[in-house]
């Protein structure tokens, strides 16, 4: 045990030190492929090719570690999950799983193991920098189409722009796709609720991941001077888009196992003394049933309208993601199940909250995800930490993962 905890507390340093490549000066802040990301290729690069990977960087600026085997044409294991974050993060979401993935490998001792395996950090998947997320993964599953590579972020740069000045063709972006030999893919991640912690559990087996649906909402009314105008004459976008994101938190209380959010609100022209004219405010609602969460959306929109018409405003919406929820592959996560148990650890299904890039993975080849407790639930914040006992219990897991998928596909 003393091994697998000094392995957990260099996984634990790592990932802390990545966080330190950021675009924010005291904050984890780290986009699609923006400068920071070369600095965390170029380490963890290194730290794969310490533990015997030959590394790349396919088109979508997935940075991509093979542990090849024997027969480099057997098909081959994924291990991985993001390396981009959210605005102002912690050091763990995303990182971690990349990192666990590079110690697992590290614990093989040169032993390789009879099928290849493949570490992928993928190159965004919060979707902050062009409002869609999954890019890193989406392009693993040929899902990459032209409407994404065409996306704009604030600053009017298309995907396909910041590709190139990455170095990359994204006319090669195909190429990034999956070839038909994968055993399957397993993500480690850090749980970012409560629900490990409460059961005083270190450990989750992901059964489902929610499904998602992520729009833009704009209202627009007049902009006029805040002084002179009467409150009786005014059409503030504001006031509106306000009363309807009380409607939304109403909404996501209400439903049982839905969960609604306006995490982002933009007011033009924005000023103290000016009547807010038009107010664009985004929309994330989640549910582990599909038709629970259109339904939701779709009040919510019915909502908009009823509000934008009593107030003399109009308002739009545009969709930016509907992901269905994704149930795990069984077979793998029973596997994994019994390895985690097999390594002495109790065993908890949770259904996961958080998307993440397994729920894309899954489209072509059996995923399986396995969670760890995060202290005080904290996730998408600078507090967000994992303790170094689960990390040492996820590499035991790990281990006993990969001597499970020998017996299976050796
Ligand atoms: O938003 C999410 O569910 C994940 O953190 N990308
Ligand atoms: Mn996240
Ligand atoms: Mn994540």
């Amino acid at each position: 045990m003393e091994q697998l905890l000094s392995q957990a507390r260099t996984v634990i340093d790592r990932c802390r030190s990545l966080a330190a490549c950021t675009e924010e000066d005291g904050f984890t802040t780290r986009t699609f492929l923006s400068a920071p990301m070369r600095e965390v290729h170029a380490r963890l690069g290194s730290w794969m090719e310490q533990v015997g990977m030959t590394v790349s960087i396919d088109a979508a600026g997935n940075l991509r570690g093979c542990y090849c085997a024997a027969d480099a044409r057997a098909a081959r294991l994924f291990l991985g999950s993001h390396l981009d974050t959210v605005p102002r993060a912690g050091a763990f979401d995303g990182v971690l799983g990349v990192m666990l993935a590079v110690a697992l490998v590290d614990l093989l001792g040169g032993r390789r193991l009879k099928f290849p395996i493949e570490v992928i950090g993928f190159s965004e998947e919060e979707g902050v920098r062009f409002g869609v997320p999954y890019i890193g993964s989406r392009a693993l599953v040929g899902a990459v189409d032209r409407e994404l590579l065409e996306r704009r972020d604030v600053n009017g740069l298309r995907v396909t722009d910041v590709l190139e000045a990455f170095g990359l063709d994204p006319s090669r972006i195909g190429e990034a796709q999956l070839a038909g030999n994968a055993i399957g893919y397993l993500e480690f991640h850090i749980e970012q609720g409560p629900v490990l912690e409460y059961l005083d559990l270190p450990l989750g087996v992901v059964d489902t991941i929610v499904g998602q649906s992520r729009l833009d909402i704009v209202f627009d009314g007049s902009a006029n001077h805040a002084g002179t105008t009467p409150m009786h004459l005014r059409r503030d976008a504001l006031a509106g888009a306000a009363e309807w994101i009380g409607v939304v938190e109403g909404k996501g209380r209400e439903v049982s196992g839905l969960v609604a959010t306006v995490g982002c609100l933009d007011v033009e022209p924005g000023a103290d003394n000016v009547i807010v004219g038009r107010a664009r405010a985004s929309l994330d609602v989640r549910h582990a049933d599909d038709a629970i969460r259109r339904e939701a959306v779709s009040s919510l929109l019915g909502c908009a309208d009823q509000i934008a018409a009593r107030r003399g405003l109009s308002v739009s919406s545009r969709k930016r993601l509907d992901q269905n929820a994704v149930a795990m592959d069984p077979s793998l996560t029973n596997t994994l199940e019994q390895a985690a148990a097999r390594a002495g650890y109790p065993v908890h299904r949770i259904t996961s909250g958080a998307g993440h890039d397994a729920m894309i993975v899954a489209r072509r080849i059996p995923a399986a995800m396995l969670f760890l407790r995060s202290p005080g639930g904290i996730s998408h914040h600078p507090d967000e930490s994992v303790r170094t006992d689960d990390v040492a219990a996820a590499l035991a897991t790990g281990l006993r993962f990969l001597e499970e998928m020998e017996v299976l596909y050796g």
